[in-house]
């Protein structure tokens, strides 16, 4: 496939110069500095601890100066106390349920939900979509912005919204040969199912009426999009984007050139960081990405530290710059014997080695005081020919210790036997702190 976005759908400032761009931002992140300042008192107390007023605020470097905001603020504001208008003017909340804790809490106002809506619209454009097509929404409703994120914009931008949610993965099949959408917006892993339930049923689902999927909310690599693309003869994009922010459509990759997601910099502005000297770095240099919102009104966010590990690439398809594809979260980094190790790493590899399913599970456990690490990978139904599991694992084995550094007991499993996601999947079981005990 070969999906081109329509440059007649583009917005003027997606191809308008960078000073027109940096004009407009630090505009917009004045009027943000103020709007949060004004409205919310942990901003207020924060920004007064740091001896920082948003009138200090005279070039977009000078944002360096304010503090950072962290999921922990929004937590302890639990459930509205970072809101910036009244309560009233919100009118949707949705909630981010992490690994520890209270949820985070996040509200739109109306325009805030307009914007959303404006910017998934765009990023489907991006990925190639325009007005009167048909789109599978394949992300969980309800507090998951997923779901009601890409609703929002399918409808903004005029196409027809499937509202299938997660799940009922034959449900996802028949509706796909039945409705015969033309893109689907779904979770990459999810994505997998999907196409494996295609298969299951006896069906080719490069046949499909399927041209274009939009992928997120999980890290997924190069090679996976490869897989994805090949099994169901799509066009695999990436969408970003997180809850504290807007929600999905904090960037999206353009069509055209799958070269990582541009930001949609007139909304966002991102800053690389290194996350223990919390330096801003430049572009290029590999950091914790930070955003500042430039336009929301209900929950106005300055330098929200994400945890996604990146880096920020010069402009391409549009004006405005990208982040590289994302490795992972810096609490999704494994610690195994000292060496850093990304579960997306582990993907590649296996993605790339033929006869193998792209469905894995990384078990950690502890032998005595060393730490071991088992990696079970399905084998393909049909593997191809000159296949043999004794070579996958050897193959596999020398793969991960050579490009990851870390030795591995891989076993490979039968089809079906690592458990399918229905949203993000989980892929990491580290029982290490258990068989220690
Ligand atoms: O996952 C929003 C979303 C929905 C994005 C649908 C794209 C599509 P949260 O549940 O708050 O929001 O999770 C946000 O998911 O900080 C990243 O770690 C991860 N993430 C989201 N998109 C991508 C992506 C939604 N394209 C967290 N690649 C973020 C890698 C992603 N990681």
């Amino acid at each position: 496939m070969t999906a081109q976005s329509d440059r007649s759908l583009l917005e003027p400032i997606e191809t308008a110069s960078r000073d027109e761009i940096a004009a407009l931002q630090l505009n917009r992140m004045q009027w943000t500095l103020h709007h949060a300042y004004k409205n919310v008192a942990l901003y207020r107390k924060k920004f007064d601890a740091a001896g920082v007023r948003p009138d200090d605020l005279k070039s977009l470097d000078d944002l360096g100066k304010f503090p950072f905001t962290t999921a922990e603020d929004l937590r302890v504001s639990y459930p509205f106390g970072m809101f910036a208008v009244p309560r009233e003017k919100v009118v949707r909340i949705h909630a981010s349920s992490g690994t520890t804790g209270k949820p985070k809490v996040v509200g739109y106002t109306r325009k805030d939900i307009d914007t959303w809506a404006g910017l998934v619209a765009r990023s489907i454009v991006a990925s190639g979509g325009r007005p009167g097509d048909i789109i599978q929404v394949s992300y969980g409703y309800g507090l998951f912005t997923g779901g009601l994120g890409a609703h929002y914009g399918a409808e903004k931008l005029g196409c027809t919204v499937i509202p299938m949610g997660g799940g009922q993965t034959g449900k996802q099949v028949q509706l796909i040969q039945d409705f015969k959408p033309r893109i689907i917006m779904v979770t990459p892993s999810y994505m997998l199912n999907i196409i494996e339930e295609f298969e299951r049923q006896g069906l080719d689902p490069r046949g499909s009426s399927l041209e274009i999927g939009i992928f997120g909310a999980e890290p997924w690599t190069n090679p996976m999009r490869q897989a994805i693309e090949e099994r169901a003869n799509i066009d695999a994009v990436d969408i970003y984007g997180l809850s504290e922010i807007i929600g999905p459509g904090v960037a999206n990759e353009c069509v055209e050139t799958k070269d990582g997601p541009t930001i949609w910099e007139d909304h966002f502005y991102p800053e690389i960081i290194n996350s223990e000297t919390e330096a801003t770095l430049p572009d290029g240099e590999m950091g914790e990405l930070v955003f500042t919102s430039l336009t929301k009104e209900a929950l106005p966010i300055i330098r929200y530290r994400t945890h996604d590990l990146t880096r920020l690439l010069p402009p391409t398809a549009r004006s405005m710059r990208r982040m590289e594809k994302i490795t992972g979260r810096s609490d999704d980094m494994l610690i195994i014997r000292g060496v850093n190790v990304f579960p997306t790493q582990i993907e590649e590899i296996v993605c790339k080695r033929h006869g193998l399913s792209p469905y894995f599970e990384i078990d950690l456990s502890k032998h005595g005081n060393m730490d071991h690490v088992e990696l079970k990978v399905e084998r393909k139904p049909k593997p191809e020919a000159g296949y043999s599991d004794a070579k996958a694992i050897a193959a596999l084995q020398q793969d991960v210790k050579t490009y990851v550094g870390i030795s591995t007991k891989v076993t490979i499993v039968d089809v079906g036997a690592i458990p399918r996601s229905v949203g993000k999947a989980k892929r990491v079981f580290d029982h290490r702190k258990e068989s220690s005990k």
